[in-house]
Order: C-alpha cells, then sequence, then structure tokens
C-alpha cells in the first residue's frame, strides 16, 4: 500500500449503528466486490461473500483492523484515495482507436504457443482475479456514504 494516502480524505463513518456484515456490509459487496471476489480461486486470496473470508484476509494477512477503520487496508481500498490499490480496480488505459495498419500480423511473426498452451515446466499462471474477472464492465465503485458504512462496521468491531 502506498505511504502517501492522505487519511484524511476518508469518507467519513456513517452515524448508523448496530451495522453487520450480514445486513449491511454484504449487500454492498456483492453489488461491487462478489464478481471478482468468491469463488475457488478469489483474486489476491481474499473471499468477500462470508463475515469469515472479510476477517480472514488475502494473501497479504489481514484487510482490516476491528475498531480501527482508518488502517483497514479495505477501506483505503475502497476509498480509491491510492490508484494502485483502488478497488473495484481502476480500469487499464486502453487505446481510444484501433492503430493504422489493424489486421496485419505484428512485426517479427506470430506468437508461438507450445502445444498443450504452457511451456513445459512454467509455472501454471491464472489470470489476475480469475477468469471471471475479465468479463463484463467494471462493478460500481463504493460511495462515499458507503465507504462510510463499511468504516462504521469495522469501527463498531466489524461482526
Ligand atoms: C474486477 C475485479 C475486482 C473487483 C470488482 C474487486 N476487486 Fe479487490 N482485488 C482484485 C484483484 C485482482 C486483487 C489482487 C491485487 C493484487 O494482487 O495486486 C484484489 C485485491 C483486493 C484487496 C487486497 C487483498 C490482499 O490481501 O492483498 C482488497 C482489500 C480488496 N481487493 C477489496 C475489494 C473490495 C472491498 C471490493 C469491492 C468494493 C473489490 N475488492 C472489488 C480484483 C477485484
Amino acid at each position: 500500500m502506498a505511504a502517501d494516502v492522505d487519511l484524511s480524505k476518508l469518507p467519513p463513518d456513517s452515524n448508523r449503528t448496530n451495522l453487520t456484515y450480514d445486513a449491511d456490509i454484504k449487500p454492498l459487496f456483492r453489488v461491487s466486490c462478489f464478481r471478482c471476489h468468491t469463488g475457488a480461486k478469489p483474486a489476491g486470496g481474499l473471499k468477500l461473500d462470508t463475515l469469515e473470508g472479510v476477517l480472514k484476509g488475502g494473501k497479504n494477512g489481514l484487510v482490516l483492523t476491528a475498531g480501527d477503520s482508518v488502517h483497514s487496508p479495505m477501506v483505503i481500498a475502497i476509498s480509491r484515495l491510492d490508484p494502485d490499490s483502488a478497488m473495484p480496480p481502476r480500469m487499464r488505459r486502453r487505446p481510444s482507436a484501433p492503430s493504422p495498419g489493424t489486421g496485419a500480423p505484428p512485426p517479427g511473426g506470430r506468437v508461438v504457443i507450445p502445444p498443450g498452451g504452457n511451456a513445459p515446466g512454467s509455472p501454471l499462471q491464472p489470470p489476475m482475479g480469475g477468469p471471471s474477472a475479465q468479463r463484463g464492465p467494471m462493478p460500481k465503485p463504493l460511495s462515499a456514504e458507503e465507504v462510510g458504512l463499511v468504516r462504521a462496521w469495522i469501527d463498531q468491531g466489524a461482526r
């Protein structure tokens, strides 16, 4: 995570109380996160469709600290203050128009794919986020109010 994120820019906590994952957070994550963070190979090793998965964290460890939303990586991610860790991920920049000469083979010939698809001995590299992450439009980012709700839920103990 970038160290230069201005934490004072985080949306403020919602003033709602008695927040729970199942009633208040899961519906938000279903819309914006489930596409990539569920199933057998969730993005970043992080499952967001159960409270257990959220509390367990991902490949880099815990994504939240109950009672301390400001220092919870998940909150930095959903506030999208840091482009590198923003969740849902920011769209990759793509060329806005087809380059001239579209349809011509690349200079130097074609890409060689060995029989079986992978060179012998090469580690299998699943696409980041799993196959489902590549399909369809990017889910919508959480609004400031929704980030505030996640913050309040974490600050109330992430139950
Ligand atoms: C389009 C797919 C996609 C969506 C939608 C998405 N994520 Fe992610 N997320 C990823 C990928 C891919 C990674 C792993 C990034 C890496 O390894 O550098 C990741 C990593 C993370 C991490 C860091 C996990 C770790 O331990 O490193 C957090 C936290 C996270 N996502 C939260 C969310 C939340 C919350 C949402 C919904 C608001 C969300 N993501 C939506 C693809 C997605």
